[in-house]
């Protein structure tokens, strides 16, 4: 640490919109990490970046100090083009689940580093952690052996491995500091330039349940992260999609696992879920193989119609020391009907996704727990015709009460009209 740093005077001037030197961002993280930094310091400079911004050089320096607060992994030594996908957060969320086997069972090596649920959004880890023994804390030996031999790693940042983001990203997530462009850039592209890829494919949402509410955010967020990117020598595209509506048919840990297998198992009934996990693959694949988009999205669809990503996924459950036989199921579910007929005109999706943590799906605190086999099935999306006592929502997890109490607010998420509104379009756009 430097002499003279103190970390009230760089959240004062934070607070007071100063700007923030490379070596003031780089002391506070370092001592974030060692722990001369306390939480509530730490807390109150998010709270005060989340208010006034960083420019351009101040979130570079935040990324870059995230990055180096643990090891940078190597795999120049294993052959062939390395690549990841990223997404900026969702509700029901979980193409990684089917991506990240996918590329791999297609020939492209996926050492993806994912995190948790973040503020109403769900997170890989805990959709992984929701298959019983699965191991998301593996040291980089054994990360790296993977990658060697299945071609695919999926775990969370670890000591080793973006320590600083590991406990900053538990702090946003319960003191209403996620939504901000310098931390969502920094927090995932220090994870992701700590991978040792050459590419990286980012799904940047937009809509009622993304961080950015409109797509001019999310074009600006998709820009910032791709800049960083090619900054550091990273092939980078963005796709620009849609989260107006929670993706596919489920939210909630274990309830996700099985609607990835399910797809994987070419099971009909999840055209979203799957059509963003071809096209991101796509973009992976073509980055990868250096093919055409088109041609990389063929050789996806056969690998998921022919069964090979299910087996890698299967590979994968097993190496990581997960029991996908065992995957628990809810003991209670609770129906919540539409009060009147008409059109899913919108849906507040943010707010599903706080309903998601009422029930448990989710963390309000760091210190809880979460019930894996917690979370909601969608049963009418935007455009969809309801009937007044037709079902909306199918809530599931291991209190009826804790179930209960979730209904009311999740009455009020859906907007009904008379008028069948447009389908929101899917992927709006990409970006390279
Ligand atoms: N994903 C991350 O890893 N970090 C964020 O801040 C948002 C999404």
């Amino acid at each position: 640490m430097t002499v003279g740093f103190l970390a009230v005077e760089i959240i004062k001037r934070k607070r007071d919109g100063g700007g923030l030197s490379e070596q003031e961002i780089q002391d506070f993280i370092k001592g974030y990490v060692n722990g001369t930094v306390a939480d509530y310091q730490m807390s109150a400079l998010l709270m005060a970046i989340f208010l006034r911004g960083m420019d351009t050089k101040e979130t570079l320096s935040l990324t870059k100090s995230m990055l180096h607060s643990g090891e940078i992994m190597d795999f120049s030594a294993i052959p062939g083009f390395k690549v990841d996908k990223h997404s900026t957060g969702g509700v029901g969320d979980k193409t990684s689940l089917i991506i990240a086997p996918l590329v791999a069972a297609c020939g492209v090596a996926v050492p993806m580093i994912s995190g948790r649920g973040l503020g109403h959004t769900g997170g890989t880890l805990d959709k992984l952690e929701s298959i019983p023994g699965f191991n998301t804390q593996i040291d980089l030996k054994a990360f790296r052996l993977l990658i060697e031999k299945l071609g695919v790693g999926l775990i969370g940042q670890t000591q080793e491995i973006c320590p600083a983001d590991k406990k900053i990203y538990a702090l946003r997530d319960v003191t209403g500091t996620v939504e901000s462009l310098p931390l969502i850039c920094a927090s995932i592209m220090s994870k992701k330039l700590a991978e040792g890829i050459d590419g990286l494919v980012l799904d940047v949402k937009w809509g009622s349940g993304a961080f950015m509410k409109t797509q001019a955010q999310a074009e600006e967020l998709a820009r910032s992260l791709i800049d960083i990117g090619k900054g550091y020598g990273k092939k980078v595209v963005a796709l620009i999609t849609d989260m107006n509506q929670p993706l596919g048919r489920f939210a909630g840990n274990s309830l996700e696992i099985q609607e990835c297998l399910d797809i994987m198992e070419n099971k009909p009934g999840f055209p979203d879920t799957r059509e963003l996990s071809l096209r991101l693959s796509a973009e992976m694949i073509a980055l990868g193989k250096n093919i055409s988009v088109a041609q990389a999205h063929q050789l996806a669809e056969e690998n998921l119609v022919n069964g090979l990503a299910l087996k890698k996924f299967r590979e994968i459950c097993k190496a990581q020391s997960g029991d996908l036989a065992h995957l628990p199921k809810p003991k209670c579910q609770l129906v919540v009907k539409s009060a009147s007929d008409g059109f899913v005109q919108s849906l507040d999706t943010e707010k599903i996704g706080i309903s998601g943590i009422m029930i448990r799906a989710g963390r309000a605190k760091t210190s809880d727990t979460i019930d894996p086999t917690a979370g909601i099935e969608f049963r009418a999306k935007i455009g969809d015709s309801v009937r007044a006592g037709q079902p909306l929502f199918t809530l599931y997890g291991e209190s009826l009460s804790l179930l209960q109490s979730a209904q009311e607010q999740l009455r009020t998420c859906v907007h009904i009209s008379l008028q069948k509104p447009a389908t929101p379009t899917l992927i709006v756009k990409r970006l390279e």
